[in-house]
């Protein structure tokens, strides 16, 4: 009997995690994997377009929870999960990264004591006010076993009392997802097709309710961004929550008249081609930081802090404010690249060390 395994799929980021993970569970011959769609994002270049690119099938179980409050998406994630999870009782449940879903369906499993896998475990950016920071908290406090993506997560769960046997570092398996799809990536090319030339423009991307829900932070945010446009091309495939806030402030017609590109969000593809050739990114996400550093390309993560410091002490990444995003570009675009070793495990094989860990605790 093959165990089956409910993997959720939530918003953006989540899907070039789960991918990876689905694929090779559907190639081992002892596990099942079922997808299951929360429906947090659901623009198509924000969820349909990217299961596409990541040759996801439609998911088995989609719950069309949608946006709303924090209280009202975690709530009706949980709601919509337990009748499946009650019904369908799998033999593991795997969340992933720190959205508003990763932590209802962890705690729904830990009620139903269904078996519970956290995927990026462990990380810590120390700052409360983030959103994402309460969601990994809570599911690491419930979670039965936690994979990984680098020394600092297992570090932080053990300083909070994890047992080490429930601890496993396999990596970073975004960047699986990246090495799934290089070919399609490398053929793309959406940069010429923007007309921006190889290596001489800068990714951006923005959606950080710390930058862009608030008035000043936005336009103050704004500001650099053309003052970066006057040394070097931009181009900024906006995010849904950022695009209603540039129309509401009338602060996206500043960026076109400076001559940034504002583009809708990219699918997976599409995105990573653009910064496979960038000169830099510009960003406040969280995976960017880790691609970029996989990549080799300078990042400057417009953030007080980072959950991710291995991009900051073994990559390319570096925090910077408003203020310092200028200067901080300057200087990034003048060193010359290093050839660093990227992180441990970040390889491209971290669906393969999540299948033998399941494995070895399935027995
Ligand atoms: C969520 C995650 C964040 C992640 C980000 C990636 C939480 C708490 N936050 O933030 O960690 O980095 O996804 O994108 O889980 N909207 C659309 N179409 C969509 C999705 C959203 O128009 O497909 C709009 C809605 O107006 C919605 C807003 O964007 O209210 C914000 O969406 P939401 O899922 O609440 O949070 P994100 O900012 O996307």
């Amino acid at each position: 009997m093959k165990k089956t395994v409910h993997l959720i799929a939530a918003a953006r980021p989540n899907f070039m995690k789960v991918a990876p993970l689905w694929h090779a569970l559907t190639a081992a011959p002892d596990f099942k994997p079922v997808l299951i769609h929360t429906g947090q994002h659901y623009d198509p270049n924000m969820s349909d377009a990217i299961f596409a690119d990541l040759r996801l099938p439609q998911p088995d179980f989609h719950l069309g929870v949608g946006s709303g409050s924090h209280a009202e998406q975690t709530g009706n994630v949980m709601i919509a999960y337990e009748k499946i999870a009650v019904e369908h009782r799998p033999d593991w449940l795997v969340v992933v990264g720190d959205v508003n879903s990763t932590a209802a369906c962890a705690m729904v499993a830990a009620k139903l004591h269904i078996p519970c896998v956290h995927l990026e475990a462990g990380l810590r950016s120390g700052d409360r006010a983030m959103p994402e920071e309460i969601n990994r908290l809570v599911t690491d406090a419930i979670a039965d076993v936690f994979w990984t993506p680098s020394a600092d997560g297992d570090a932080h769960l053990l300083r909070e009392g994890t047992d080490p046997a429930r601890i496993t570092m396999v990596g970073n398996i975004m960047l699986d997802s990246f090495e799934l799809v290089r070919p399609a990536i490398a053929e793309a090319n959406v940069p010429q097709s923007l007309g921006l030339e190889s290596g001489r423009y800068g990714v951006v991307t923005l959606h950080r309710p710390s930058n862009v829900d608030g008035d000043a932070s936005l336009a103050a945010l704004v500001d650099a961004l053309v003052d970066v446009q006057r040394d070097l091309q931009l181009v900024f495939p906006v995010h849904p929550r950022t695009a209603k806030r540039l129309v509401e402030t009338g602060l996206g017609a500043r960026l076109e008249a400076a001559g940034v590109k504002l583009i809708e969000p990219a699918p997976y593809v599409r995105f990573m081609s653009l910064v496979v050739d960038a000169a830099v990114a510009i960003t406040d996400s969280g995976g960017i930081q880790e691609e970029t550093t996989y990549l080799g390309i300078p990042c400057l993560t417009l953030r007080e802090n980072t959950e991710r410091p291995v991009t900051i002490s073994q990559g390319t990444n570096q925090l910077v404010r408003t203020d310092t995003l200028k200067s901080a570009l300057i200087e990034a675009l003048a060193k010359p690249a290093e050839n660093r070793p990227r992180p441990e495990n970040w390889d491209g094989q971290t669906a393969a060390r999540c299948v033998l860990d399941l494995r070895a605790r399935s027995a």
